[in-house]
Protein backbone atom coordinates (compact mmCIF):
# COMPACT_ATOMS: atom_id res chain seq x y z
CA UNK A 1 0.00 0.00 0.00
CA UNK A 2 0.86 3.36 -0.58
CA UNK A 3 2.31 5.55 1.57
CA UNK A 4 1.07 8.63 2.98
CA UNK A 5 3.54 11.56 3.95
CA UNK A 6 1.86 14.02 5.92
CA UNK A 7 3.07 17.34 6.76
CA UNK A 8 2.42 18.01 10.50
CA UNK A 9 3.20 21.22 13.14
CA UNK A 10 6.85 20.30 13.96
CA UNK A 11 7.67 22.53 16.39
CA UNK A 12 8.31 22.04 20.48
CA UNK A 13 8.68 25.08 22.54
CA UNK A 14 11.93 24.32 24.22
CA UNK A 15 12.05 26.07 27.24
CA UNK A 16 14.91 29.11 26.93
CA UNK A 17 16.99 27.53 30.52
CA UNK A 18 16.59 24.17 28.75
CA UNK A 19 19.88 22.06 29.96
CA UNK A 20 21.64 20.27 27.43
CA UNK A 21 22.27 17.33 29.75
CA UNK A 22 18.53 16.61 29.39
CA UNK A 23 18.88 12.77 30.15
CA UNK A 24 20.72 12.80 33.54
CA UNK A 25 20.74 8.86 33.62
CA UNK A 26 22.27 9.00 30.48
CA UNK A 27 24.81 12.31 29.79
CA UNK A 28 27.11 10.14 26.91
CA UNK A 29 23.28 9.55 25.11
CA UNK A 30 22.38 12.80 25.41
CA UNK A 31 25.76 14.89 24.17
CA UNK A 32 25.32 12.15 21.13
CA UNK A 33 21.98 13.14 19.97
CA UNK A 34 22.95 17.03 20.88
CA UNK A 35 26.04 16.07 18.78
CA UNK A 36 24.01 14.72 15.84
CA UNK A 37 21.51 17.86 16.15
CA UNK A 38 24.31 20.18 15.15
CA UNK A 39 24.26 18.43 12.05
CA UNK A 40 20.77 18.86 10.94
CA UNK A 41 20.35 22.71 9.91
CA UNK A 42 23.10 22.10 7.47
CA UNK A 43 22.21 18.10 6.51
CA UNK A 44 18.40 18.66 6.51
CA UNK A 45 18.41 21.62 3.87
CA UNK A 46 20.93 20.08 1.58
CA UNK A 47 18.55 16.58 1.49
CA UNK A 48 16.12 18.96 0.23
CA UNK A 49 18.12 20.74 -2.30
CA UNK A 50 19.90 17.94 -3.79
CA UNK A 51 15.83 16.25 -4.33
CA UNK A 52 15.10 20.16 -5.68
CA UNK A 53 17.91 19.21 -8.24
CA UNK A 54 17.02 15.96 -8.95
CA UNK A 55 13.39 16.72 -9.42
CA UNK A 56 13.97 17.93 -12.70
CA UNK A 57 14.61 14.56 -13.92
CA UNK A 58 11.62 12.37 -12.75
CA UNK A 59 8.40 12.35 -14.40
CA UNK A 60 6.54 10.43 -12.19
CA UNK A 61 3.61 12.43 -10.63
CA UNK A 62 3.79 9.78 -7.23
CA UNK A 63 7.60 10.32 -6.54
CA UNK A 64 7.33 13.93 -7.47
CA UNK A 65 4.82 14.29 -4.79
CA UNK A 66 6.82 12.26 -2.48
CA UNK A 67 9.58 14.69 -2.44
CA UNK A 68 7.63 17.62 -2.12
CA UNK A 69 6.37 15.73 1.14
CA UNK A 70 10.00 14.51 2.35
CA UNK A 71 11.15 17.94 1.88
CA UNK A 72 8.29 19.89 3.86
CA UNK A 73 9.20 17.18 6.94
CA UNK A 74 12.72 17.78 6.86
CA UNK A 75 12.47 21.90 6.14
CA UNK A 76 10.40 21.67 9.41
CA UNK A 77 13.02 19.06 11.03
CA UNK A 78 15.46 21.47 10.56
CA UNK A 79 14.10 24.36 11.83
CA UNK A 80 13.56 23.11 14.83
CA UNK A 81 17.39 21.49 15.33
CA UNK A 82 18.58 25.16 14.90
CA UNK A 83 16.14 26.17 17.94
CA UNK A 84 17.41 23.61 20.00
CA UNK A 85 21.28 24.30 18.80
CA UNK A 86 20.94 27.80 20.01
CA UNK A 87 19.88 26.89 23.27
CA UNK A 88 22.96 24.24 23.11
CA UNK A 89 25.09 26.61 22.91
CA UNK A 90 23.89 29.10 24.74
CA UNK A 91 22.98 27.38 27.70
CA UNK A 92 26.38 25.47 28.42
CA UNK A 93 28.39 24.68 25.13
CA UNK A 94 29.23 27.52 22.80
CA UNK A 95 32.41 25.45 21.58
CA UNK A 96 29.82 23.86 19.30
CA UNK A 97 30.19 27.16 17.15
CA UNK A 98 33.24 25.59 15.99
CA UNK A 99 32.02 22.39 14.95
CA UNK A 100 29.38 24.10 12.94
CA UNK A 101 31.08 26.27 11.29
CA UNK A 102 32.97 22.54 10.14
CA UNK A 103 30.14 20.95 8.93
CA UNK A 104 29.09 23.53 7.40
CA UNK A 105 32.00 23.83 5.32
CA UNK A 106 32.24 20.04 4.34
CA UNK A 107 27.95 20.66 3.10
CA UNK A 108 29.19 23.08 1.02
CA UNK A 109 31.54 21.16 -0.55
CA UNK A 110 29.75 18.19 -0.87
CA UNK A 111 27.08 19.94 -2.99
CA UNK A 112 29.67 20.52 -5.79
CA UNK A 113 29.95 16.80 -6.29
CA UNK A 114 27.67 14.76 -8.92
CA UNK A 115 24.20 14.09 -8.54
CA UNK A 116 24.46 10.71 -8.59
CA UNK A 117 26.86 10.94 -5.38
CA UNK A 118 24.67 13.65 -3.68
CA UNK A 119 21.84 11.59 -4.10
CA UNK A 120 23.23 8.39 -3.12
CA UNK A 121 24.55 10.23 0.26
CA UNK A 122 21.18 11.00 0.62
CA UNK A 123 19.96 7.52 0.33
CA UNK A 124 22.79 6.16 2.62
CA UNK A 125 21.71 8.34 5.48
CA UNK A 126 18.55 7.73 5.31
CA UNK A 127 18.99 4.48 5.94
CA UNK A 128 20.72 4.70 8.37
CA UNK A 129 18.22 6.77 10.05
CA UNK A 130 16.17 3.71 9.96
CA UNK A 131 18.09 1.93 12.06
CA UNK A 132 18.40 4.61 14.38
CA UNK A 133 14.02 4.98 14.29
CA UNK A 134 13.98 1.29 15.72
CA UNK A 135 16.38 1.88 18.55
CA UNK A 136 14.91 4.76 19.76
CA UNK A 137 11.20 3.61 19.42
CA UNK A 138 11.65 0.45 20.51
CA UNK A 139 13.48 1.04 23.66
CA UNK A 140 12.57 4.50 24.66
CA UNK A 141 11.36 3.55 28.10
CA UNK A 142 14.82 2.50 28.45
CA UNK A 143 16.33 5.60 26.47
CA UNK A 144 14.60 8.58 27.57
CA UNK A 145 13.54 7.35 31.07
CA UNK A 146 12.53 10.60 32.92
CA UNK A 147 14.61 12.23 30.60
CA UNK A 148 13.35 16.05 29.47
CA UNK A 149 9.51 15.51 27.79
CA UNK A 150 10.78 18.63 25.30
CA UNK A 151 14.11 16.85 23.58
CA UNK A 152 12.55 13.22 24.07
CA UNK A 153 9.41 14.38 22.37
CA UNK A 154 11.54 16.19 19.94
CA UNK A 155 13.42 13.38 18.72
CA UNK A 156 11.07 10.35 18.96
CA UNK A 157 8.60 12.62 16.58
CA UNK A 158 11.64 12.91 14.89
CA UNK A 159 12.00 9.37 14.20
CA UNK A 160 8.45 8.71 13.25
CA UNK A 161 8.35 11.23 10.47
CA UNK A 162 11.91 9.54 9.24
CA UNK A 163 10.32 6.32 9.39
CA UNK A 164 6.77 7.94 7.38
CA UNK A 165 9.40 9.07 4.22
CA UNK A 166 11.78 6.40 4.26
CA UNK A 167 11.74 5.29 0.83
CA UNK A 168 11.63 8.48 -0.39
CA UNK A 169 15.89 9.27 -1.03
CA UNK A 170 15.90 5.75 -2.37
CA UNK A 171 13.49 6.28 -4.91
CA UNK A 172 15.00 9.37 -6.42
CA UNK A 173 18.45 7.86 -6.46
CA UNK A 174 16.88 4.81 -8.11
CA UNK A 175 15.27 7.35 -10.74
CA UNK A 176 17.88 9.37 -11.36
CA UNK A 177 21.19 6.50 -11.48
CA UNK A 178 20.01 2.79 -10.01
CA UNK A 179 24.02 2.30 -9.65
CA UNK A 180 25.03 -0.28 -7.28
CA UNK A 181 28.43 0.48 -6.35
CA UNK A 182 27.64 4.59 -6.21
CA UNK A 183 24.67 3.74 -3.97
CA UNK A 184 26.85 1.55 -2.02
CA UNK A 185 29.54 3.81 -1.75
CA UNK A 186 26.64 6.28 -0.38
CA UNK A 187 25.67 4.24 2.44
CA UNK A 188 29.22 4.49 4.11
CA UNK A 189 29.39 8.62 2.76
CA UNK A 190 26.03 9.17 4.54
CA UNK A 191 26.19 7.29 7.15
CA UNK A 192 29.86 7.80 8.58
CA UNK A 193 29.58 11.73 7.92
CA UNK A 194 26.90 12.29 10.05
CA UNK A 195 28.19 10.39 12.73
CA UNK A 196 31.42 11.24 13.02
CA UNK A 197 30.42 14.83 13.50
CA UNK A 198 27.89 13.82 15.98
CA UNK A 199 30.73 12.13 17.91
CA UNK A 200 32.53 15.41 17.58
CA UNK A 201 30.27 17.67 19.15
CA UNK A 202 29.63 14.61 21.70
CA UNK A 203 34.08 14.48 22.31
CA UNK A 204 33.47 18.45 22.85
CA UNK A 205 30.95 18.59 25.58
CA UNK A 206 31.87 15.63 27.42
CA UNK A 207 35.51 17.27 27.58
CA UNK A 208 34.09 20.56 28.65
CA UNK A 209 32.16 18.57 31.39
CA UNK A 210 35.03 16.76 32.23
CA UNK A 211 33.40 13.44 31.97
CA UNK A 212 35.56 12.54 29.22
CA UNK A 213 38.46 10.78 30.55
CA UNK A 214 36.45 9.41 33.57
CA UNK A 215 35.86 5.94 33.88
CA UNK A 216 32.07 6.92 33.51
CA UNK A 217 32.62 8.70 30.48
CA UNK A 218 34.54 5.57 28.66
CA UNK A 219 31.82 3.24 29.66
CA UNK A 220 29.31 5.63 28.34
CA UNK A 221 31.25 5.80 25.52
CA UNK A 222 31.84 2.03 24.82
CA UNK A 223 28.09 1.01 25.78
CA UNK A 224 26.65 4.05 23.37
CA UNK A 225 29.40 2.81 20.68
CA UNK A 226 28.14 -1.07 21.14
CA UNK A 227 24.37 -0.01 21.06
CA UNK A 228 25.17 1.59 17.80
CA UNK A 229 26.76 -1.04 16.15
CA UNK A 230 24.32 -3.59 17.35
CA UNK A 231 20.83 -1.17 16.36
CA UNK A 232 22.01 0.30 13.38
CA UNK A 233 24.52 -2.23 11.91
CA UNK A 234 21.65 -4.58 10.31
CA UNK A 235 20.70 -1.61 8.65
CA UNK A 236 23.51 -0.70 7.42
CA UNK A 237 24.33 -4.18 6.10
CA UNK A 238 21.08 -4.74 5.00
CA UNK A 239 21.68 -1.54 2.42
CA UNK A 240 25.08 -3.07 1.12
CA UNK A 241 22.75 -5.71 -0.53
CA UNK A 242 21.99 -5.10 -3.93
CA UNK A 243 18.27 -6.16 -4.16
CA UNK A 244 18.19 -3.79 -1.31
CA UNK A 245 14.70 -1.59 -0.66
CA UNK A 246 13.83 0.20 2.03
CA UNK A 247 10.07 -0.60 1.61
CA UNK A 248 10.91 -3.80 3.12
CA UNK A 249 11.89 -2.78 6.48
CA UNK A 250 9.44 -3.82 9.19
CA UNK A 251 8.41 -0.22 10.44
CA UNK A 252 8.12 -0.19 14.61
CA UNK A 253 4.94 -0.56 16.74
CA UNK A 254 5.14 2.41 18.60
CA UNK A 255 5.08 3.95 14.97
CA UNK A 256 1.73 2.99 13.37
CA UNK A 257 0.32 3.40 16.66
CA UNK A 258 1.88 7.30 16.78
CA UNK A 259 0.54 7.49 12.76
CA UNK A 260 -2.68 5.97 13.18
CA UNK A 261 -4.00 8.02 16.28
CA UNK A 262 -2.27 10.99 14.56
CA UNK A 263 -3.57 14.54 14.95
CA UNK A 264 -4.09 14.90 18.46
CA UNK A 265 -6.58 17.28 19.74
CA UNK A 266 -4.62 20.75 18.71
CA UNK A 267 -2.08 19.32 15.91
CA UNK A 268 -0.61 22.82 16.09
CA UNK A 269 0.87 21.97 19.95
CA UNK A 270 2.94 18.85 20.07
CA UNK A 271 1.75 16.97 23.02
CA UNK A 272 4.75 15.79 24.92
CA UNK A 273 5.40 12.26 25.82
CA UNK A 274 5.32 11.32 29.32
CA UNK A 275 9.07 9.99 30.19
CA UNK A 276 7.91 8.90 33.72
CA UNK A 277 5.77 6.65 32.59
CA UNK A 278 7.00 2.96 32.36
CA UNK A 279 5.14 2.56 29.34
CA UNK A 280 5.44 5.73 27.84
CA UNK A 281 2.52 5.17 25.34
CA UNK A 282 1.99 7.59 22.34
CA UNK A 283 1.00 11.30 23.98
CA UNK A 284 -2.63 11.19 22.11
FE1 LIG B 1 14.70 14.74 9.45
FE1 LIG C 1 14.81 11.94 6.57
Amino acid sequence: MKRNIVLRAFSFDFPNDLNPKWNTNNPVFAHFFNGVSLTMPYLEPYLCRTNDEARKLIQDPELLHDIKQFNGQEYRHHECHKRLNVLLNKNGYPEFKEIEDKIRYSYQKLSGRSLPVKLAYSAGFETMTQGFTKWLLGKRTKLFKNACPYISSFWLMHMIEEAEHKTVAFDVYMACSGSYFTRALGVFHGSFHVLGYSFAGMLAAMKKDGLLWTLKGQLGIASLVGSIIWNIGPYFLNALLPWHDPRNSKDPQWFSEWVEAYPPCDPQKQPLVDTSDPLMPIPF
